[in-house]
C-alpha cells in the first residue's frame, strides 16, 4: 500500500486527436439526464453540459429519431430503450443471468435486500437489486455508484486494488471530500463515513475475514455485510454480494452472525453455477450475433433530416456489438456487428476507451460498468403504466378517443374467472367527453369489458377461446349504454399476457366494423411499441406492473 499524496490531483488525460466530438457530447447529454432522474429541460441541459442551444436541439433530436430520448414539450426524458446500452454490458458480463435468481431468492428467504455489486475503479456499482427495503433507508438501484470506502463491498473489492488503484482513491479523496460526485449518497457531513485511516485497516481485515461490515457508513441506520463472489477461472473477486438491514430490526453485528451464514451458503451456491457454467458454455442461443441493426440505419440522410448527428448515432450502436458470449471483441468484430466501417468503429472506441466506457486488453474490447450510468439508475425503476403513458397519449390523439392501460387483479379463488376484475393502470382521456367516469385505480368485472376479456382468454381457466383466437376484444354496451371498446394483449418477453390497453368511445362514433377497420391497427402497433420497451426494461430488472 502507497502513502497518501495530499493534495496531489493529476489532470485529465488529454483527449485524443481521433476520439469523436459529437459522440462525447451525446454521452455528456446523456449522463446529465441520468443524474437528473430521467427529465430536464432543454435549456437546464444546456446549463448542466455548457453546450451551446443549437448543439443540445441536434444531439436530443438524433437521441429521439433513435429511440432514447422522447421530447415532451421543452423537456428530453429518457426512454426505456436507452437500457440496450446498459443491457449490453450486463448480458456480457454473464453473471447478472447466472446469479440474479439466487439473490432474489435469499431476499425472499430472509425478507432483507439482497445485492449484487461490482468494482469500478474506486467504487461500486450494482448490478442487481433485490429490494425488500422499509422506507426507512435509501434504496440503490441497478447502475448507482458508490464510494468503495463507504460500502461494505468496497474494502472486498479493495483487497486488488493495485498502487495505481490506491493513487486514484487518495486523489479522489482529496478533490471530493464530501463525496458530492456520487449523487447516489447523502453528502458526507461530520459523523457519517469513517476517516480515509481506517480503510487501509479495514481492507486488511476484509482479507482476512473473507467477509465485510458497512455499520452505517452511508446513512444512519443503513447495515450491510457483504461477501465475495469468486471467478473460478482466475480466483478473483467477480462480484459481491450483500444483505441490507436497517438497525431498527438488526444491528451490524446482528446482521453478521444471523445472516452471514446463509449469505456464505447462497454465495457458494453461486460460486457452483459460475464453474458449471465455464464447463457447459454459452447456449445455443447466446452464441447467436445480434440481429436488430439500430432502427436508424436503414433510413436515408433525407429521411433522417438536417439534424441528426450521425456520427452519434454511430457512435452509440458500437456499444450494442457487445452482449451474451460477445464479451470481448476485436475492432473488426464490432464493425462487422454494426455494419460501420471500420475506421469508424476504431474511432468511436477511441473515444469510448478515453470516456472510461471501454477497456482495451490486447487485440480486444470489453465493455466496463460505467456503461450502465447511461440512463440505468432512473429508467431500471421504470414501471409498465409509466413505459405505456406516452404510447397511449399518442394513440388518444391519433384515434381522438380515449385509451387506457389495465391489468387482472389477483384471482381471489372462485375458479371460473367471472369473479375477476380488471385495474385501470394508465389512462389517456380525449377532451370528448365521456360519459364514463373511468380514471386510473377504476376497477371493474372483467369479464364484461373487452381489457378484460383479452385478459382473461390467457388465463388457465379463461373461456374466451375466441379473444385468444382473434387476438382482440370488442365489448357493446355492457357495462353502459352507447359504450363501445375494443382491446388488445399486451405481452411480456416470455409471451405471457401482463396487461390489455383498449380504445373506449361511444357507439355512435363507428360502427364495430369501422372500429375493427380503423381502431384495432392502431391499437396492435401501440401495444408492439409498449412490448419492445417492456422487453428491453425487463431484460435484467423486474418491471412493476402498477
Ligand atoms: C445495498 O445494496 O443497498 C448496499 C450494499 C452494501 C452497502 C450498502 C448498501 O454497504
Amino acid at each position: 500500500m502507497i502513502d497518501p499524496v495530499p493534495g496531489q490531483v493529476s489532470a485529465p488525460a488529454p483527449v485524443p486527436a481521433e476520439a469523436v466530438a459529437p459522440l462525447m457530447r451525446g454521452i455528456a447529454v446523456l449522463r446529465q439526464l441520468t443524474e437528473a432522474g430521467g427529465t430536464l429541460s432543454l435549456s437546464g441541459l444546456e446549463r448542466a453540459t455548457g453546450l451551446a442551444r443549437s448543439t443540445v436541439d441536434r444531439i436530443t433530436a438524433t437521441l429521439a429519431r433513435m429511440g432514447y430520448v422522447r421530447l415532451d414539450g421543452r423537456d428530453a426524458v429518457l426512454t426505456p430503450r436507452l437500457m440496450e446500452l446498459g443491457n449490453a454490458y450486463l448480458a456480457a458480463l454473464r453473471l447478472p443471468a447466472l446469479l440474479d435468481a439466487h439473490a432474489d431468492a435469499l431476499a425472499d428467504e430472509l425478507d432483507e435486500s439482497v445485492s449484487l455489486a461490482v468494482g469500478d475503479r474506486d467504487g461500486i456499482r450494482f448490478i442487481h437489486q433485490a429490494t425488500r427495503r422499509r422506507a426507512m433507508s435509501l434504496s440503490f438501484r441497478i447502475g448507482d455508484l458508490l464510494p468503495a470506502e463507504r460500502t461494505a463491498p468496497g474494502p472486498l473489492f479493495a483487497t486488488e486494488w493495485t498502487r495505481a488503484d490506491w493513487h486514484h482513491w487518495h486523489e479522489r479523496r482529496t478533490a471530493d471530500p464530501a463525496d458530492l460526485g456520487f449523487p447516489a449518497i447523502p453528502p458526507r457531513t461530520e459523523g457519517t463515513g469513517a476517516p480515509d485511516s481506517d480503510f487501509e485497516a479495514y481492507v486488511e481485515r476484509a482479507r482476512a475475514d473473507g467477509w465485510a461490515l458497512d455499520d452505517q457508513l452511508i446513512e444512519p441506520g443503513l447495515v450491510a455485510v457483504s461477501v465475495p463472489v469468486r471467478d473460478p477461472r482466475t480466483g478473483r473477486v467477480a462480484c459481491v454480494a450483500s444483505v441490507v438491514s436497517h438497525t431498527s430490526r438488526r444491528t451490524a453485528t446482528g446482521l453478521r452472525e444471523e445472516l452471514l451464514p446463509r449469505l456464505r451458503s447462497t454465495v457458494a451456491a453461486m460460486e457452483a453455477d459460475l464453474r458449471a457454467d465455464l464447463r457447459e458454455g454459452p447456449t445455443a442461443e447466446a452464441r447467436v450475433p445480434p440481429s436488430d441493426l439500430a432502427a436508424w440505419t436503414g433510413a436515408s440522410k433525407q429521411e433522417l433530416g438536417r439534424e441528426f448527428v450521425e456520427s452519434l448515432a454511430r457512435g452509440l450502436t458500437v456499444l450494442t456489438a457487445f452482449g451474451e458470449s460477445r464479451a470481448e471483441l476485436t475492432l473488426t468484430e464490432v464493425a462487422r456487428a454494426t455494419g460501420l466501417a471500420r475506421a469508424t468503429a476504431r474511432r468511436a472506441l477511441i473515444t469510448y476507451e478515453h470516456l472510461g466506457y471501454v477497456e482495451p486488453t490486447g487485440r480486444t474490447f470489453t465493455l466496463t460498468p460505467r456503461v450502465l450510468s447511461l440512463g440505468f439508475p432512473p429508467l431500471s425503476r421504470t414501471s409498465l403504466p409509466e413505459i405505456a403513458a406516452p404510447h397511449l397519449a399518442e394513440l388518444a390523439d391519433r384515434v381522438e378517443e380515449s385509451a387506457s392501460l389495465a391489468i387482472l387483479t389477483p384471482d381471489s379463488g372462485t375458479g371460473t374467472g367471472t369473479g375477476r376484475e380488471i385495474q385501470y393502470t394508465a389512462r389517456a382521456a380525449t377532451r370528448r367527453i365521456m360519459s364514463a367516469d373511468i380514471t386510473v385505480g377504476t376497477r371493474l368485472p372483467a369479464h364484461r369489458t373487452s381489457m378484460g376479456r383479452v385478459l382473461l382468454a390467457d388465463t388457465p381457466d379463461g373461456d374466451f377461446t375466441e379473444v385468444r383466437q382473434q387476438g382482440y376484444a370488442l365489448v357493446e354496451e355492457e357495462l353502459e349504454q352507447g359504450l363501445r371498446s375494443i382491446a388488445v394483449p399486451v405481452r411480456d418477453r416470455t409471451g405471457r399476457v401482463v396487461a390489455a390497453v383498449d380504445v373506449a368511445m361511444h357507439s355512435t362514433r363507428r360502427t364495430a366494423q369501422q372500429c375493427v377497420e380503423e381502431i384495432l391497427p392502431e391499437l396492435h402497433a401501440t401495444a408492439t411499441r409498449i412490448e419492445g420497451e417492456l422487453r428491453t426494461a425487463g431484460r435484467f430488472t423486474r418491471v412493476p406492473l402498477t
